[in-house]
């Protein structure tokens, strides 16, 4: 059985950082409240003009670098978005353009939170297939642009950020073991963007109910991130053969600090097993494991032969969990 391996990482973050204190001018709320319910002090906020394609592609030129591979030598570029650039084209077509990756074909995956475990198991069966050969897996979000700035509930929780990793068959024993994915769509509203698509057409009267940005039932998304997360990290670790207790480092979806301590309690590990950058980023959706993930191997946390878990749940519901061995 081929083995496919992440042969490198990148991530970008943009420079403008926007923190609980600035929150404070903005909506009717307070650091201590942001802090004790969430774990966030601060997230990274996108230029104007600066757009989802804008930091998919410098966190995927990163990555290409770190692997050694020119951008020519990509064959298939999936961008797991839920902020795209536009309706259409899709978001991978605009990185394709901007990094000169002219030999790929390009398509988005929208599986919100858990879109990057959905793209990584699309990726890997693409290469087992022979359709790819190298593949540029991007999580890439401007949720800045779908935040209502005016609404207290949801908008202390998001960032904006990018994460890639570059995946092809490896060497040895390294490489992805299992992905399990799950979806709930009869849940479908308890996390959405109403208005802007078939549904909806954006038309005066949605954007003057605010309905082109993110609706969360935060407490009920809770209940069910904290149970998929778990379930579904249990059945990738048996499937790969892997306990748990044989993980060196777990990266969970970053969405809220009390989520990831539920899963920690539930899996029984400790909660210094988690690499977690959710303090300084925030939620990013899409972009969150890849880049913590980035951050983690980049800081020497993560070496070859460690044995390690990804975590996600989002809306849709979809959730899902990877188990993999690090090692290019
Ligand atoms: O990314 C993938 C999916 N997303 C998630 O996984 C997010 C899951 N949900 C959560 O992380 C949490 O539910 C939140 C952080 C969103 C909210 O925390 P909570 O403990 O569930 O709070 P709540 O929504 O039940 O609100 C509690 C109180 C309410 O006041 P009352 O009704 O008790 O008087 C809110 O109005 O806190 C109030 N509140 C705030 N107060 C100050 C809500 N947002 C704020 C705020 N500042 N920013």
């Amino acid at each position: 059985m081929k083995r496919i391996s992440i042969a490198g990482t990148g991530m970008y973050l943009p420079e403008k950082i926007l923190t609980n204190a600035d929150l404070e001018e903005m909506v009717d709320t307070s650091d201590e409240w942001i802090m004790t319910r969430t774990g966030i002090s601060e997230r990274h906020i996108a230029a104007e003009g600066e757009t989802t394609s804008n930091l998919g592609s410098k966190a995927a030129l990163r990555a290409l670098e770190d692997a050694g591979v020119a951008a020519d030598e990509v064959d298939m570029i999936l961008c797991a978005t839920v902020t795209p650039d536009m309706m259409m084209p899709n978001t991978a077509c605009f990185i394709q353009d901007q990094i000169g990756a002219k030999n790929a074909f390009c398509f988005d995956i929208e599986a919100a939170c858990s879109g990057f475990l959905y793209a990584l198991e699309t990726a890997k069966n693409y290469i087992l297939a022979g359709t790819a050969k190298t593949v540029l897996v991007i999580g890439a979000e401007k949720l800045s642009s779908f935040t209502d700035w005016e609404d207290r509930a949801t908008c202390v929780l998001f960032g904006d950020g990018a994460g890639a990793v570059v995946l092809r068959e490896g060497e040895g024993d390294a490489g992805i073991k299992s992905i399990v994915m799950g979806s709930d769509g009869s849940l479908a509203d308890l996390l959405k963007i109403p208005a802007g698509g078939s549904k909806a057409p954006s038309s005066a009267e949605t954007v003057e109910a605010r309905q082109h940005f993110i609706n969360m039932a935060g407490r009920e998304v809770f209940k069910h991130a904290v149970r998929c997360m778990c379930d579904a990290g249990k059945t990738a670790l048996a499937n790969a053969g892997i306990r748990i207790e044989e993980v060196k480092c777990i990266i969970p979806h970053q969405a809220n600090m009390r989520i990831i301590q539920a899963i920690g309690d539930r899996l029984e590990v400790d909660i210094d097993k988690f690499y977690v950058n959710l303090s300084r980023v925030g939620n990013i959706s899409g972009a969150s494991i890849p880049v913590a993930l980035d951050e983690a191997v980049k800081g020497g946390i993560i070496e070859n032969g460690d044995k390690l878990l990804f975590v996600a749940f989002g809306g849709g519901f979809t959730w899902g969990a990877a188990a993999m061995e690090w090692g290019k």
